[in-house]
């Protein structure tokens, strides 16, 4: 797999970080945050993932992809640190989410991904948001609520070229591209982008991949021949990005591994960062006899006289069922399983002779720095994607973040992104002493 440079690939690897990327002073980091349950999100890691990102692609623009609450990272912080970075635009499934992020102040480019003959067209044209159209009658009501408000809408047409979910297929391409350019006339929208999305990029070989490319770059043709102009074609999410050159065009999509993720097999390359940690504390420690049957339907029997520490996160804070038995932790340096059946909000894991108290740190996943297992290992235990996962822990578990330049807490401040920021001073008296610029501003957006 290609990376970027040398330099680069250094500089993507700070650990910890006590320095931002244009050398701003860091108010935060990992090891400044407290005990209880919670999901870190290294902002620096998301600022040095998009740049590296960016150098990779070279002079093709990229979008950072923050639809699902920023990959359950923190819509407006997540965009932030990625447009920091380098990202000239951003991606959100939603018109909802891209009007909070107009809200907040964002002007960059906004590109709403899904496309509903329902959703407030009105609204986004009022405030420059970028709309898909994949049918002639979705372009027709865009252009209907563009005309109520006499401002054109930006459209991105979009091609099936092979996914077969959202978008025109082929043969509906023209149709599509003449009422497009039939409102484009009229002065009711303007076609910005056309791209596409790519179903097999995760597959290395693919040869779909090879097949839509060739059905994107026929649309494209297409498109020209019929007099459309658009600024930017697209088609590349973060596998393709990293993988497939010929896939990147004018811009790139990635949303993954703008959060240090991948759903490539054996996830990102070293030089992504992943920017989440799940931690939480153990609340309760006993000691259990031999052949003793743990949690719901003893699905784990003890071998022999044991520790078992109780973690307070179950499936209803993100830890899947299928975790049961399976689900990997870190405790006082070792790797434990979680032990029997995941309950709702509560699971056991199995300590062994390990001197464990209540109250230890217990990793759930991480950047693996220190050995602590990766969202991407839960995803190949529990048969399932890293996205899957750290989208899981949205809204159920408190959030901080680290990786805080005093540029981010000014940002946050302007655009309302919710939360305190503790003060260096107040920091300080809390303890926060691990690092003398360490200062520890709690972000909380649930
Ligand atoms: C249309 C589209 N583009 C880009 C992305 C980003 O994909 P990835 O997170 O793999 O980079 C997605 C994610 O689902 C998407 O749906």
């Amino acid at each position: 797999m290609p990376g970027p440079p040398a330099a680069n690939r250094a500089a993507t690897r700070p650990r910890p970080h006590i320095s931002g990327q244009g050398g701003e002073r860091l108010l935060a980091h990992l090891m400044a945050m407290d005990g209880h349950s919670e999901a870190i999100v290294d902002l620096a890691a998301i600022r040095s993932n998009v740049a590296a990102l960016a150098e990779h692609v070279g002079t093709a623009e990229v979008m950072a992809v923050v639809k699902s609450d920023g990959y359950g990272h923190g819509l407006v912080r997540t965009a932030t640190a990625a447009l920091a970075g380098g990202a000239t635009w951003l991606g959100v499934g939603h018109i909802e989410e891209a009007l909070t992020l107009r809200a907040a102040g964002f002007t960059a480019p906004v590109l709403c991904l899904l496309a509903s003959p329902d959703a407030p067209h009105r609204d986004a044209i009022a405030v420059g948001v970028d709309l898909s159209a994949g049918t002639a009658s979705l372009i027709r009501q865009i252009g209907a609520a563009a005309g109520t408000i006499g401002v054109a809408a930006r459209v991105h047409l979009k091609a099936d070229t092979g996914m077969s979910r959202g978008g025109a297929p082929m043969a509906r391409w023209p149709e599509l591209l003449d009422a497009a350019l039939a409102e484009q006339a009229a002065g009711r929208c303007e076609i910005i982008g056309i791209w596409s999305h790519l179903a097999c990029a995760d597959i290395p070989g693919h040869r779909s991949v090879d097949t839509q490319l060739a059905a994107f770059r026929e649309a494209l043709g297409q498109a020209e021949r019929a007099g459309a102009r658009p600024a930017v074609r697209h088609l590349a999410n973060t596998p393709a990005l990293l993988t497939r050159p010929d896939t990147w065009f004018d811009l790139v999509r990635p949303g993954g591994g703008v959060t240090g993720l991948c759903t490539l097999p054996g996830g990102p390359p070293g030089w992504l960062r992943p920017a989440m940690t799940v931690r939480t504390h153990l609340v309760q420690v006993k000691r259990i006899a031999r052949g003793t049957g743990v949690s719901y339907g003893h699905r784990y029997m003890t071998g022999t006289e044991t520790s078992l520490g109780l973690v307070p996160l179950g499936y209803n804070e993100g830890i899947p069922r299928a975790g049961t038995n399976t689900a990997p932790v870190f405790i006082r340096g070792q790797r434990l399983t979680v032990a029997g059946t995941v309950c709702m909000n509560q699971c056991v894991v199995d300590a062994g002779d390990l001197p464990v108290e209540a109250g230890d740190e217990v990793v759930l996943f991480g950047p693996g720095d220190h050995g602590e297992p990766t969202a991407q290992e839960w995803a190949d235990l529990l048969g399932t994607v890293s996205y899957d996962i750290v989208t899981r822990f949205t809204g159920k578990i408190p959030r901080s973040y680290c990786g805080v330049t005093e540029a981010d807490v000014a940002e946050a401040a302007v655009a309302g992104a919710g939360g305190t920021a503790v003060l260096p001073a107040a920091a300080r008296a809390r303890g926060a002493s691990d690092h003398a610029e360490v200062a520890h501003p709690r972000v909380q957006e649930v």
